[in-house]
């Protein structure tokens, strides 16, 4: 068993959509638990820093303007295989080859506007959580 946290994130198009409550629907029912959830909303300069390891990237500007164009809902994942499970019910990075069933084939319109995020790996989860969240924020059942 391999107990494990991963973050994610409602983005600004489902969070405007109202599909909040939606979301949080498919975790529960995929069995994933939520340990700690906020809703923010970022400065550019915030989606600049979370998004970091994308500064290079083409689309880095346009993400970072998107990810701060409007509130958010971060959370804390915990669950055995989380970042692989949470993922999975996401489906890919682009709506267009999501299986239905996932919460991008529901929620998402295109490859930047694609209604969730999830860390990566568990590197990017140690990374990703402490960038929002602190330890008495995290509740463990
Ligand atoms: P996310 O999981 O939040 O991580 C990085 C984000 O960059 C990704 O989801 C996409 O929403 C966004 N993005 C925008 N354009 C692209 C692209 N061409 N390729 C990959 N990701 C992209």
């Amino acid at each position: 068993m391999n107990t494990e946290k991963t973050l994610a994130i409602i983005k600004p198009d489902a969070v405007r959509a109202g599909k909040i409550g939606p979301i949080i629907t498919m975790i529960y029912e995929s069995g994933l638990a939520i340990r700690a959830m906020k809703m923010l909303h970022l400065t550019k300069w915030e989606a600049e820093g979370f998004y970091h390891v994308h500064r290079e990237r083409t689309f880095f500007n346009d993400l970072t303007s998107f990810m701060s164009e409007s509130p958010i809902v971060v959370m804390v994942i915990e669950a055995t295989d989380a970042i692989a499970r949470w993922r999975a019910l996401m489906g890919p990075t682009n709506p267009a080859q999501a299986e239905a069933g996932t919460i991008r084939a529901a929620f998402g319109t295109t490859i930047e506007r694609n209604a969730v995020h999830g860390s990566d790996s568990p590197e990017s989860a140690a990374q990703e959580i402490p960038y929002f969240f602190n330890n008495l924020e995290m509740y463990p059942e």
